[in-house]
């Protein structure tokens, strides 16, 4: 993702959880967004949608013992496919990453393989209580037609 979408996500984080945040140590907050995936290619097209009420997963993991899960919280999107998971503690040394659990379009529900990775631990080097995961989409079962239109234009530019 673009370094500046990131801080403009960080800067808006930040703002929305400021009164919160304030009050806890440790506190983490993991922002992303689920999509569906008109065009089954695993990145956001113009012909993505946002999904609203989908469940997205957070575990952490111990990264020497890939059975120890030390956290999981779940969380639905909202109207615009967005998420927050509370996170509490300092993860350093652990694995954490968000994953699709469920989908409420039926014509949309095969989860991407893909999870996204972040770092709960203030010795990352980012001072922000925020972390913004990559997109997760679900992939529709049949691609859209305006889907030939996104193959063209990566034929033009690739
Ligand atoms: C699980 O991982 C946590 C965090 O790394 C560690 O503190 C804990 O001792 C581990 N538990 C077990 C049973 O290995």
């Amino acid at each position: 993702m673009a370094k500046g979408a990131v801080l403009v996500a960080s800067a808006l984080c930040i703002l929305a959880f400021a009164g919160f945040a304030h009050c806890h140590d440790e506190v983490f907050t993991v922002e992303g967004k689920v999509y569906c995936d008109t065009c089954r290619l695993q990145f956001v097209t113009k012909f993505s949608q946002f999904l609203a009420g989908a469940t997205v997963q957070l575990e952490c993991r111990d990264r020497q013992d890939c059975n120890n899960v030390t956290y999981s919280v779940e969380s639905l999107t909202d109207a615009n496919g967005h998420y927050g998971l509370p996170v509490y503690g300092d993860h350093e040394g652990e694995i954490c990453e968000v994953t699709l659990v469920s989908s409420p379009d039926p014509e949309c529900s095969e989860p991407t393989t893909e999870r996204a990775r972040v770092s709960l631990t203030k010795n990352s080097g980012i001072t922000s209580d925020c972390r913004y995961a990559n997109y997760l989409g679900f992939l529709k079962t049949d691609p859209i037609p305006e889907c030939l239109e996104v193959l063209r234009e990566l034929a033009l530019f690739s």
